[in-house]
């Protein structure tokens, strides 16, 4: 696979997307609800994994696609090339503030990552990664992850975590917050691992995110030398639902063992 033109093909395709997202703004939008009433979908999502489709159905005809809403392929395997796609990440965002969604693209190979975007489609703001290739945010290549320490850090969360779950304990919800930082909760898994990836947080938990949501993120947060897992510490399930969590290193190991307790 030429990583370098397949490259530069999806970020023309990624531009021209966001361009049509963009324009949707002057339109009126059709919103529904999915799984509950907060569950939000919009025409302008399916239109945007179909444009993906097409494209990549045409140019690509060997390659599968597993995207959020659907229109792609029944993914049961990782075996050969998998494009992991979210059309708009944030789509509670889109449709009631027109910004802080993001588009979200993960190429992966035999189950392994190789290339990683995440466009921040208001801002035009491309954060990608190219597998042993570094990390880039509009090109300009990102550093590594500082060393840092739980009192150091800001951590993204959200409501779920005060909510009754079956996963943490509220006490120990309640340690965390007391014992980082500060808290962020921005609504778009993508963009809050490609903030994670850019040192402007330094985690990012969440009980449960399906394959598109951290697909293209978790390419470009292990190239700057983050740790992405499920809250067992195991590899991100990239065929289903799971628990995440995406980590500078030097507070991963630490928010798991001290503050996170499946119940
Ligand atoms: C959602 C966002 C949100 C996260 C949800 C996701 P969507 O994606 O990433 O931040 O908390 O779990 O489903 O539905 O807007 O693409
Ligand atoms: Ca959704
Ligand atoms: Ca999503
Ligand atoms: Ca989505």
């Amino acid at each position: 696979m030429d990583l370098h033109a397949l490259d530069r093909y999806i970020k023309s395709l990624i531009k021209e997307a966001g361009h049509r997202i963009r324009s949707s703004f002057r339109m009126e939008i059709e919103i529904e609800s999915k799984s509950h009433i907060n569950d939000l979908v919009t025409n302008i999502d399916k239109e945007i994994e179909n444009f993906f489709i097409e494209r990549i159905r045409q140019d690509y005809p060997g390659h599968r696609i597993f995207g959020e809403e659907g229109f792609g392929d029944d993914i049961k395997d990782m075996e050969g090339v998998i494009w992991l796609l979210d059309p708009i990440d944030g789509t509670m965002n889109f449709v009631h503030q027109q910004r802080n969604f993001a588009i979200s693209l993960g190429i992966y190979h035999d189950g392994v990552g190789q290339l990683g975007y995440i466009y921040d489609v208001v801002n035009d703001d491309l954060y990608h990664a190219v597998k042993d290739g570094g990390a880039y945010f509009n090109d300009e290549k990102m550093k590594p992850l500082e060393e840092t320490s739980i009192a150091d850090a800001i951590v993204a969360i959200n409501a779920m975590w005060v909510t009754p779950n079956r996963y943490v304990r509220h006490e120990d919800t309640i340690r965390l917050i007391q014992d980082v930082r500060g808290t962020r909760s921005y609504g778009s898994a993508a963009l809050e691992l490609a903030f994670l990836a850019s040192g402007r947080i330094d985690a990012y938990i969440s009980m449960r995110l399906s394959p598109w949501d951290i697909a293209g993120g978790a390419v470009i947060v292990n190239e700057v030398g983050g740790i992405t897992s499920n809250f067992k510490g195991e590899q991100p399930n990239l065929l289903g639902s799971d628990t995440f969590i995406a980590a500078n290193p030097s507070i991963h190991g630490r928010i798991l063992s001290d503050y996170i307790q499946i119940k």
